[in-house]
């Protein structure tokens, strides 16, 4: 595939005021969601769950593509279709998650390294013939007392970089999320320090291993103080503090900026989204929209239950929550008080 059409298809996946759906949980992150709702953990039930989102009517309003998991491309909905097609006929990209998870990293205690390079080729080559256009890889990055370290930064990074040539390479666009986790009692101005090193780490690898910043999308944290912080800023100082951190490290010529929400309140993560977009954006080289999991899916999940006759109401409640964030996306999202 050439350069312009990853150009082309990454900038599908940040047009028109939309956003990505992230509902690309892996099994047991999908079966903890489901097991306080009491909702059975099965392939049918994650399935099932997938169903329903994918089938939500009008949902393509707000999301440009949606990021499947393994279990899921290869699944079908009730009537035989493959979910990847689902996708694409309701004017949705699809994507694949395609790392093997996050893991603890040798010799550097609480910290962990991401894993799935090896063999990654070859099921790129199958999850494009699947119908898959992007992917995504997801590091993590530990902050504590002495974490996280050089090493670790270093190694995610690295991953990182071979993880988006590869993708390049079969015609994928590469979704690089280098996650800065928001647990601990950490300040705002710590988290912002951490993910400025990240970044820049993360930039310096994907210059050396020949990625091409146009065809690709940054998943990034926002910038927030960690959720044991006592001192939890404005929503506008995270909109600032954010932007300020992004401007000095991520290159213009990246096709976008796609947050994750990371375990925010929904609507906080939506609230400070919108306050980027509303100050900022006209101020931006990258188009700033959302990649969100639960800020998206938790609330329906919660309605659904695991029951059939929830759907409606689950569907109606993840369409408003995609309104809401393409709201943020142009900068018009109010939080309700
Ligand atoms: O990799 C993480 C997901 O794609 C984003 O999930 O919005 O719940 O943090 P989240």
């Amino acid at each position: 595939m050439s350069l312009k059409e990853l150009v082309e298809t990454a900038r599908a996946m940040v047009d028109n005021n939309k956003g990505l759906l992230a509902m690309d949980e892996s099994t047991p992150t999908c079966n903890k969601r489901f097991a306080p709702l009491g909702i059975p953990q099965t392939p049918e039930t994650r399935r099932a769950y997938r169903e329903w989102i994918v089938t939500t009517p009008g949902l393509s309003e707000f999301i440009s593509g949606a990021i499947l998991y393994d279990e899921t491309i290869r699944q079908h909905l009730g009537d035989g279709t493959p979910f990847a097609e689902a996708l694409s006929n309701a004017g949705i990209i699809p994507g694949i998650k395609v790392d093997a998870g996050a893991k603890p990293m040798a010799g550097h205690p609480g910290e962990k390294i991401t894993e799935g390079l090896d063999g990654l080729r070859d099921r790129l080559a199958e999850y494009s013939l699947m119908g898959a256009r992007f992917a995504k890889w997801r590091a993590v990055i530990a902050v504590a007392e002495g974490l996280p370290s050089r090493g670790c930064i270093e190694a995610n990074a690295h991953a990182l970089a071979r993880y988006a040539a590869l993708c390049q390479e079969a015609g994928l666009i590469p979704i690089v999320e280098p996650e800065v986790l928001m647990d601990g009692d950490h300040t705002l101005e710590r988290c912002r320090a951490v993910t400025e090193e990240t970044l820049h780490s993360v930039f310096h690898q994907l210059y050396g291993q020949g990625v091409a910043l146009e065809g690709m999308i940054l998943k990034p944290n926002m910038v927030v103080p960690g959720l044991g912080c006592p001192r939890q800023e404005p929503v506008e100082e995270v909109a600032d503090t954010t932007v300020q951190c992004l401007l000095r490290v991520v290159p213009a010529a990246v096709g976008g900026i796609a947050f994750l929400s990371g375990g925010q309140p929904a609507e906080l993560a939506s609230a400070r989204l919108s306050a980027m977009n509303a100050r900022f954006r006209h101020r931006l080289p990258w188009p700033l929209t959302f990649s969100f999991a639960r800020a998206i899916q938790q609330s329906a999940l919660e309605i659904w239950k695991g029951e059939e006759r929830n759907v409606p109401a689950a569907q109606q409640t993840l369409f408003s929550r995609a309104r809401d964030n393409r709201d943020a996306r142009r900068g018009e999202y109010r939080m309700a008080v």
